[in-house]
């Protein structure tokens, strides 16, 4: 292979902040709030809600991916997507999840372990109701995750879903719907100088929140 693949040069100082000791005292979804404005006040970020979702399959192997997160509170992180995709039915087996978040130009990665169930029906409708029109027949054109012939049989079926709801509401398909990520483990990791990164570990415990620095 030739030299272009040899990436051993590329280093960057990371300064831009720093988690000092009290953050411990504060809750960890306190501080992902306020991570996550930061994120969205950055122009530089042009989805603050892209995540990586890591799901383990049936015969035990890691999968990751981007969703994007459409809604959180101190319950959780929802994402949506097709039940039927590999994903889906990898957590229908396993609902041990991971998301990732990772903004690099501010230097900060959120590590969140959890476990992934079904949000209630009424609330993906809402959410589908919500969407424009375009991605609600997207939605009802994709079986997620087949395996199709070719780009035409996936046009083809847009056209005909097109030209069925042309004049009514598009139905949200019962496959398709949200996750809550309900966490059981937040890290926070900011970039330091010299590798010293920080990083703040935070395990749920018998109903409250441990926080343990880690060292980098
Ligand atoms: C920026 C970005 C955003 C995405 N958002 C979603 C999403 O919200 N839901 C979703 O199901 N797939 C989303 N995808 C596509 C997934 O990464 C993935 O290709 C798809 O969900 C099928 O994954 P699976 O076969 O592992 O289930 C997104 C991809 C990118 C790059």
């Amino acid at each position: 292979m030739s030299h272009k693949g040899d990436l051993s040069n590329f280093r960057k100082s990371y300064e831009k902040g720093l988690i000092s000791d009290d953050f411990k005292n504060f809750n960890p979804f306190f501080i992902f709030e306020n991570w996550f404005e930061e994120a969205k006040q950055d122009k530089s970020i042009l989805e603050p809600n892209a995540m990586t979702l890591s799901t383990v399959s049936l015969d035990f192997s890691p999968k990751s991916r981007i969703v994007l997160l459409k809604k959180f509170s101190s319950i959780g992180f929802t994402f949506f997507t097709n039940y039927d995709s590999n994903k889906g039915k990898s957590i229908s087996n396993n609902n041990n999840v991971c998301l990732n978040f990772y903004w690099p130009s501010l230097e900060k990665q959120i590590i969140i372990k959890g476990n992934a169930s079904k949000i209630s029906e009424n609330e993906s409708e809402d959410y589908f109701k919500s969407r424009p029109f375009g991605s609600k027949i997207g939605a009802i054109a994709s079986n997620q995750s087949e395996v199709i012939e070719n780009r035409e049989f996936l046009e083809k079926k847009f056209r005909e879903a097109n030209n069925l709801y042309n004049k009514i509401n598009p139905q949200r398909p019962e496959n398709w719907g949200g996750y809550l990520v309900k966490p059981l483990l937040f890290e926070f990791w900011q970039g330091r100088k010299n590798r010293l990164h920080d990083r703040l570990e935070f395990i749920y415990e018998g109903n409250i929140w441990n926080a343990n620095r880690l060292s980098p």
